[in-house]
């Protein structure tokens, strides 16, 4: 079975997507992860994040390992090292939409996103364009939206968790122009796709999201 579950930053994609993958006994893969890995190793490098022939180089040539843990998370090992912490910096978020942009770089990374789906005995995949693009046929597809503020609100709470202090209003111009690029760029942007249930989060919890999602997966699946 195929899941995929796009949506913006902050709607709560990975933890649904954990969670549900848990229940169902199947793999969880944060494609976020992957970009974020790319936008470390391009900043360390001093690339210029516009030259698209460059960053798909750049992919092609390292070596970008993906694990997978008990608890559900996507583990990003690049060429040896263990970067599943440093790629949650605020430098890499400044970054990542406009590494994201390159077409040569998303080919490769959708190649390796694809070829862990097939080696996988089911999987739920979550990023920007799984429905629409890296998982086209994928059995159900959901698109998790919430309001802005909301959104933002989660994701400083996120972070004050971790211990990391920041400001509500740059976080939400973060955001802002996050979503921005992301809608507006050419390969692969982020949109709903024409099958996909959208499941506005705004007033729901993270339990009740996941009922949402597996109650309707079950639902089709009972109709054959
Ligand atoms: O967790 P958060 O929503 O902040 O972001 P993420 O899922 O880690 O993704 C980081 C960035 O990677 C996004 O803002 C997109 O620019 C890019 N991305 C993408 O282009 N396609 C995907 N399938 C997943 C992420």
């Amino acid at each position: 079975m195929q899941i995929a579950i796009d949506g913006p930053a902050g709607a709560g994609k990975s933890s649904v997507a954990k969670e549900v993958a848990r229940r169902l006994g199947l793999k969880c893969l944060d494609t976020g992860a992957m970009y974020r890995a790319l936008t470390f190793k391009a900043l360390n490098e001093g690339l210029d994040l516009s030259d698209n022939f460059l960053l798909g180089e750049l992919t092609r040539h390292c070596q970008l390992e993906i694990k997978f843990d008990k608890n559900m998370n996507t583990l990003i090992l690049l060429d040896g090292e263990d970067i599943t912490e440093k790629i949650r910096s605020p430098e890499v978020n400044k970054h990542v939409s406009l590494i994201a942009r390159s077409p040569d770089l998303r080919k490769e990374l959708v190649y390796l996103q694809r070829k862990i789906a097939e080696k996988s005995n089911g999987i739920v995949m979550e990023g920007r364009d799984i429905g629409t693009n890296v998982l086209i046929n994928a059995d159900h597809k959901f698109f998790l939206d919430a309001g802005l503020e909301e959104r933002t609100h989660r994701r400083w709470l996120e972070m004050q968790e971790k211990g990391l202090e920041v400001d509500p209003d740059s976080l939400l111009k973060e955001i802002t122009a996050r979503d921005r690029i992301d809608s507006e760029r050419k390969e692969a942007p982020l949109k709903i796709a024409p099958e996909a249930r959208v499941i506005d989060t705004t007033c729901y919890n993270l339990e009740e999201v996941v009922e949402k999602v597996i109650g309707f997966i079950k639902h089709t699946e009972s109709r054959g």
